[in-house]
């Protein structure tokens, strides 16, 4: 087979960007290893910065999320029993829209259906050879056939454990990272929200956040050790301990009901430089990670995809290489922006296992000085709602 851009990974980079290019009838083919359904029972980010609803809208994808999504002014930040509010509207001018990870990769295949782009489920083995030549090529198998397709790009949207970043040479790869002495373990419960916008809670027994993704369905996360797993953690226990990590105001509010869904996600911050290789770019997850709190994932993975998108727009548009010459630096720019702002945010707000009296000292001042300064409220504002692109 043939095609211009041969994408690596069905998740919302991947699509995305496939929708996109497809809008400037620029061909692609989609390699997912799993299902349709397996990529869409994932429960992921679940906050929406403005510029990945603008990419979306621009894809032809973004009615339901109109429709369905609401969009959160501010958010509350709890430390024990206090609580305030920053205001991203008052500070920044823009909101952030609330609307699950699933929702949009669902309504990203139906655009790609109805459009009739091609991609494949279930691949094996895929191969990227001749990243570094003027003709890539992608093999892979399905069904235990084997398959090639020969391209002008090869798009790495496949996430951390993908093949894409591996196929970069080691002697030109660079990887930073950090990883974390905690997890998260989410649940998600047919119940109404404790509150109608989220909270951030810093507790000392560990970090809570009350999330949501419509009127009748929470979100919670709290923090947890590495070593637990989600069957350690009975629905009541979960219950209790969420309680105890929130205002009691708000905890007395708090309506329990069963989980629908429990995992834990280890926290970590990751970035591979270069984000290009040859005629290899990384995309999203496949380049870097944040921790989740401060929801920058998904967000971050789409300004890659804008960066991207426009560097291969320019190449068949106007004949110019420029765009995707810088899409590595300019991506990268971004992406540390919002390193910074997770890493951030994941210290202010969590217990670390060696933290000193002293440590805990400096973070409740901090979350003191964010509570009275309104310029600390806007810096955070700005950078929960996104950087600009
Ligand atoms: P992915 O969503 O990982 O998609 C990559 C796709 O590539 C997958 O479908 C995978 O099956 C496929 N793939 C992998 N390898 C191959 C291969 N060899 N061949 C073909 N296909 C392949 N972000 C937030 O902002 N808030 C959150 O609450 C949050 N929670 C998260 C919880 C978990 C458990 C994880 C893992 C991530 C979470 N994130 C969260 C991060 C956010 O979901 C990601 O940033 C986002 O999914 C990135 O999208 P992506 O398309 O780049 O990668
Ligand atoms: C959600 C996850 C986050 O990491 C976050 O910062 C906010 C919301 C969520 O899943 O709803």
């Amino acid at each position: 087979m043939k095609t211009q851009v041969a994408i690596i990974g069905g998740g919302p980079s991947g699509l995305l960007l496939a929708q996109l290019l497809y809008t400037r009838g620029i061909e692609s083919i989609v390699l997912e290893r799993k299902t349709k359904e397996y990529v869409l029972g994932r429960i992921r980010a679940g906050v929406l910065e403005q510029g990945l609803v603008s990419l979306l809208e621009e894809a032809g994808c973004a009615e339901r999320l109109h429709r369905e999504g609401f969009a959160h002014d501010g958010t509350l930040v709890s430390y024990g029993d206090e609580m305030f509010r920053v205001d991203f509207r008052k500070h920044t001018g823009t909101p952030v829209i609330v609307y699950g990870q699933t929702e949009v990769t669902q309504d990203l295949y139906a655009a790609r259906e109805k459009a009739g782009g091609q991609i494949e489920f279930n691949v094996e083995n895929v191969v990227i050879e001749g990243a570094d030549s003027d003709a890539p090529r992608v093999t892979y198998k399905v069904d235990g056939e084997a398959r090639q397709i020969d391209c002008d790009f090869v798009a790495g949207c496949d996430g951390f454990h993908g093949v894409s970043r591996q196929t970069i040479p080691l002697d030109v790869r660079r990887e930073y990272e950090k990883v974390y002495p905690f997890g998260w373990l989410g649940i998600l419960s047919e119940t109404p929200p404790v509150n109608h916008e989220l909270i951030y809670a810093n507790s000392p027994r560990g970090f809570a956040l009350c999330s949501m993704r419509n009127e009748n369905l929470s979100r919670y996360y709290i923090q947890c050790p590495l070593s637990d797993s989600p069957e350690d953690w009975t629905d009541a226990a979960f219950w209790d301990e969420l309680k105890r990590r929130i205002p009691a105001e708000v905890a007395d509010k708090l309506v329990t009901g069963p989980s629908i869904e429990k995992s834990i996600a280890p926290l970590r911050s990751f970035v591979t430089e270069p984000m290009r290789w040859g005629r290899l770019f990384l995309c999203g997850d496949a380049a870097h990670i944040v921790p989740p709190t401060g929801a920058k994932g998904l967000n971050t993975a789409a300004s890659d995809v804008h960066y991207l998108y426009n560097g291969l727009r320019d190449f068949y548009e106007n004949d110019s290489t420029a765009g995707i010459d810088s899409y590595s630096a300019k991506a990268l720019a971004r992406v540390w922006k919002a390193e910074r702002f997770s890493w951030w945010f994941s210290s202010l707000m969590h217990t670390y296992p060696d933290q000193s009296p002293f440590d805990l000292k400096m973070q409740q001042a901090e979350i003191e000085f964010l509570r009275g300064n309104e310029a600390a409220q806007k810096s955070m504002a700005e950078n929960y709602v996104g950087l600009p692109y």
